[in-house]
């Protein structure tokens, strides 16, 4: 089943599909541009995300300048804390609502990007907290429209947050991450500058580089767009449209550029020119998934971040109580999930595993799931990721719990090319344990 095969009409399904991207900018120096960019958008007050930590940096100060040399006024919101929960959004939405902004520019991470993108629609149409998010967590109303101009400027390679439309938000009630998805909430613009890149932690890199490595196969490997129903509305097509050429073209090339920078980037903060590669993977890879939408290890990382007991991650800031970042919880499900997805679209897991450069010369389709596993696995290994979920305290005991909590996440589960049920999750999660 080669590429044109995986898109071959069938009854009922899509003929369509759709492709939303902001402008951006991507180079050196490119935060320097921020305030032009800011005043072409029509804003003359913006509203400053970002985090503590980056709120005294380089980059947000040269943001800062750029905005008041081109004579726009800003006002900081340094409030934003990693994996945002909705009080969080709440209180942002606080913020947007007491300020007279007429736009948003946020500086940092998912957590960032994702928060600003969720205040400015709660700022814009204020709801309960749940109202935006899907079922069963939520009530599955659409954003009724658009919100301010919102210029991303991203600091980590991995999240691509600034080519989607998409924020994801741990509901607080329920302690589980879940997703507001609406062209609406896409960015206006983004500016990705690699420098920002230049002073993260190894840990940092890793998790940002697996999550956007995740993301590119599971775009590769989702299901087909056309085995998604036609809608009969423009409007009614969602964001998580299933595979389709254009998420293809940009998840093969980022998962080049994982193959041939992730280590290096991890391993040597000075290796500048792998770290700006990957800053452009994830860019490629937020490219695809913002149009085709993720499948099952995204859906299932949110069960390991909310069931995680006690493991902490190294190399991020310092807190209490247990820390697992999105791309670890994301990659410590993987190979588990591509050894089960392989046998519903061999052809196209060992297409993947080529980009990611494992040999597959002489594999047969039946070998498809274990080529893409070994590579990740390979990859895990070299790098010092944990070995699968017991790495990070895990049990087989748990796969029961995790996969409850992961039954939430359905149109990422229906997105994979494979039917399953929740023994089928609950046997993925306990193959997931060890690894090697
Ligand atoms: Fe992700």
């Amino acid at each position: 089943m080669g590429c044109c095969q995986y898109f071959e009409p069938s009854k009922g399904g899509a003929v369509s599909f759709t492709v939303q991207m902001p402008r951006i900018t991507f180079g050196r120096g490119t935060l320097s541009e921020t305030g032009e960019r800011a005043r072409e958008l029509g804003m003359s007050r913006a509203a400053l995300f970002t985090d503590p930590f980056l709120a005294g940096s380089e980059h947000v100060a040269k943001v800062r300048n750029s905005l008041k040399a081109a004579g726009v006024d800003a006002a900081e919101y340094s409030e934003v804390l990693i994996e945002p929960g909705d009080d969080a959004v709440m209180q942002a939405t606080q913020f947007l609502s007491e300020g007279n902004f007429d736009g948003v520019v946020s500086v940092g991470g998912g957590s960032v990007m994702d928060t600003a993108k969720a205040a400015m629609v709660y700022h814009r149409y204020p709801a309960s907290v749940t109202a935006y998010f899907a079922p069963p967590i939520g009530e599955g109303q659409p954003v009724p429209g658009p919100v301010m101009p919102h210029l991303a400027c991203p600091t980590t390679a991995g999240t691509g947050s600034e080519t989607t439309g998409l924020s994801v938000i741990r509901i607080e009630s329920l302690n589980v991450k879940y997703v507001i998805a609406s062209r609406h909430i896409l960015p206006d613009e983004a500016i990705v500058d690699p420098a920002c890149a230049e002073s993260l932690p190894p840990m940092v890199v890793a998790s940002s580089g697996f999550d956007l490595m995740s993301h590119a196969i599971e775009c590769y490997t989702a299901r087909a767009y056309t085995r998604w129903p036609k809608v009969d509305k423009p409007g009614a097509r969602p964001m998580i449209q299933g595979a389709n050429p254009w998420s293809d073209l940009h998840a093969r090339e980022a998962l080049r550029v994982v193959s041939e920078y992730l280590e290096r980037g991890v391993s040597d903060s000075k290796d500048t020119e792998a770290r700006d590669r990957l800053m452009w993977g994830a860019t490629l890879s937020g490219m695809a998934f913002g149009n085709c939408g993720t499948h099952l290890p995204h859906a299932f990382s949110y069960a390991v971040s909310k069931l995680v007991k006690s493991w902490r991650a190294k190399d991020y800031p310092p807190g209490e109580g247990p820390f697992i970042p999105h791309g670890i919880a994301v990659i410590l499900n993987s190979p588990s999930v591509f050894r089960f997805t392989a046998q519903a679209a061999p052809e196209r897991h060992l297409e993947a595993a080529d980009c990611l450069g494992a040999d597959v010369r002489d594999a047969a389709p039946e070998d498809a799931g274990e080529v893409v596993a070994g590579r990740i696995i390979g990859l895990m290994k070299n790098i010092g990721i944990p070995n699968g979920l017991g790495g990070v305290g895990l049990s087989a005991e748990d796969a029961g719990a995790l996969a409850e909590t992961a039954c939430a996440q359905r149109r990422a589960i229906g997105n994979a090319p494979r039917d399953l049920n929740k023994n089928d999750i609950a046997g993925i999660f306990s193959q997931a344990v060890t690894y090697w």
